[in-house]
């Protein structure tokens, strides 16, 4: 449906709409009897409304110890790196710079291989899974791969997450869990840890290794500054704040499918329960982004990351369809990135718009020429190309097609995408600061 730029009114009946749409499929997802469906339908959409979740008055003691070590630079190898170097809390936990992929390993000198994701709004994503199934209007659908943690989805819970760092030798570079364990015990807060874990939580390294990923977990899961919030859409969402007229047609182009067709896949309409809008489906998608040679590790032709089926993620390697799949990460304060996608290869936010617009129309623009040819998808070996999304908008065109979105849609899109930076506001969904 066509949205007019009618201010906040205009941004509530859309979102209404989704809420409406949702609240049928949720009825029928749950087996909920027809009456109880039919029920649903006349609920007033407009009066349920975006719950933003209630900050914590203080963290608990476990949370309170992992705050310790997500600032601890000690506990890296080379002594001079914390999960904060690389997720830093001023870059919405994203990277602090420009580089594609950052430096780590003993003395900061390796470079990684994948662009370092936000690590906000991670709360709902899903346990990875093959076949994520999708509550929709006809039924249930197969979303395909979908969920877990990192780009690839291959650590189940956060807790299992948070160790790979601390071991990854492009990273904080500790040898094993031993060396973990020894960090910790010199660690300022040791007798803390000593506290909370138990007398003896340094009698077996693995227990002490296990318990500081607990700790880490706990306080990105607890710490409000993980969830703010504070955007300018949720103000609009709270009816605090009104979008320019050229914001909402930025919203308008993400939301329409024959045009930017964004929302398919970072999903902007309120979830389950009242959920504010994730901007992710956390769907794991080819889009055949171009090859970077600012990644060390690609000037060996043979070093290519596959996402899902491979090399950095081991279980799915024999499955060739997943070749090439990343996660779909969240919009929210992606416009103050300066690296975008899991290889880092754009840096400006226009460059990304323009690449969904003309990957298909103009691929000459983007991917490099051998013996005369275009090679599309040049950071994919050609028999998984194939697995490049080529049906889903804005990805159905030709080369030499008009594409779907022209340069002023392209700043609409840039200009709605700035509202979901956080900061607007002091609290969630709140007013303006000031
Ligand atoms: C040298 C930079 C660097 C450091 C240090 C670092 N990370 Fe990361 N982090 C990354 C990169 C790169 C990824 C993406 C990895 C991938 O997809 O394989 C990532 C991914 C993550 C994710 C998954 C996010 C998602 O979207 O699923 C979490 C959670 C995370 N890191 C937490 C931490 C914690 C906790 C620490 C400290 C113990 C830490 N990181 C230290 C670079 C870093
Ligand atoms: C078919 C699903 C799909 C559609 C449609 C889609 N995206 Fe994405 N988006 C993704 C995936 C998957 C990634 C990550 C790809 C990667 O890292 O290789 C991504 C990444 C991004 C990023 C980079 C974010 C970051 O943190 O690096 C931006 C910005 C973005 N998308 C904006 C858009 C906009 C704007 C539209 C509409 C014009 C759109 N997307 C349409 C799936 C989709």
């Amino acid at each position: 449906m066509p949205l007019k730029a009618g201010g906040l009114a205009a941004l509530l009946l859309c979102v209404a709409l989704g809420l409406a749409a949702l609240c049928r499929d949720e009825a029928r997802a749950a087996g909920v009897a027809p009456a109880a469906s039919a029920a649903a339908r006349k609920l007033d959409p407009v009066t349920m409304w975006v719950r933003y979740p209630k900050a914590r008055a203080a963290l608990d003691p476990v949370a309170s110890l992992g705050r310790l070590m997500f600032f601890d630079a000690s506990l890296s190898a080379s002594g001079r790196q914390s999960c904060a170097s690389c997720h830093d809390p001023a870059h919405a936990y994203g990277p602090p710079n420009g580089l594609a992929v950052q430096p780590g390993g003993p003395t900061l000198e390796r470079l990684g291989t994948r662009a370092v994701p936000s690590l906000r709004y991670l709360r709902f994503t899903p346990q990875f899974s093959r076949h994520l199934a999708q509550p929709s209007s006809d039924g249930v659908e197969d979303e395909g791969p979908a969920g877990g943690f990192t780009r690839d989805g291959a650590a189940q819970t956060l807790h299992e997450q948070a160790l790979l760092p601390l071991l990854n030798p492009l990273e904080m570079a500790n040898p094993d869990v031993a060396a973990v364990a020894a960090k910790l015990r010199k660690a300022s807060y040791a007798a803390q840890l000593r506290s909370v874990f138990g007398a003896d939580v340094f009698a077996h390294p693995a227990v002490a290794a296990a318990q500081a990923a607990a700790a880490l977990q706990a306080f990105q899961e607890q710490d409000p500054s993980f969830e703010p919030y504070t955007s300018k859409f949720d103000a609009a969402m709270s009816g605090n704040a009104d979008l320019t007229a050229q914001e909402l047609r930025g919203y308008t182009t993400f939301n329409d499918p024959k045009k930017g067709n964004c929302a398919k896949c970072h999903l902007d309409a309120p979830g389950p329960g009242g959920r504010p809008a994730q901007f992710t489906d956390f769907g794991m998608v080819a889009l055949g982004v171009p090859r970077n040679p600012e990644i060390p590790a690609n000037r060996d032709a043979r070093h290519v990351d596959l996402g899902l089926c491979g090399p950095v993620r081991k279980d799915l390697a024999g499955e060739s369809g997943f070749c090439g799949m990343f996660k779909t990460p969240t919009l929210r304060n992606s416009a103050s990135r300066q690296v975008f996608f899991h290889n880092g290869r754009f840096h400006a936010l226009d460059e990304v718009l323009h690449f969904y617009a003309e990957r298909d129309t103009d691929p000459a623009k983007w991917y490099p020429r051998v013996n005369g040819q275009v090679v599309v998808f040049d950071d994919l070996p050609a028999r998984y190309r194939a697995n490049v999304d080529r049906v889903d908008v804005p990805f159905t065109l030709r080369a030499g097609d008009k594409p779907l979105l022209t340069g002023a849609d392209i700043r609409d899109l840039a200009a709605f995408l700035k509202t979901l930076d956080d900061g607007y506001s002091l609290e969630p969904g709140g007013k303006a600061a000031r």
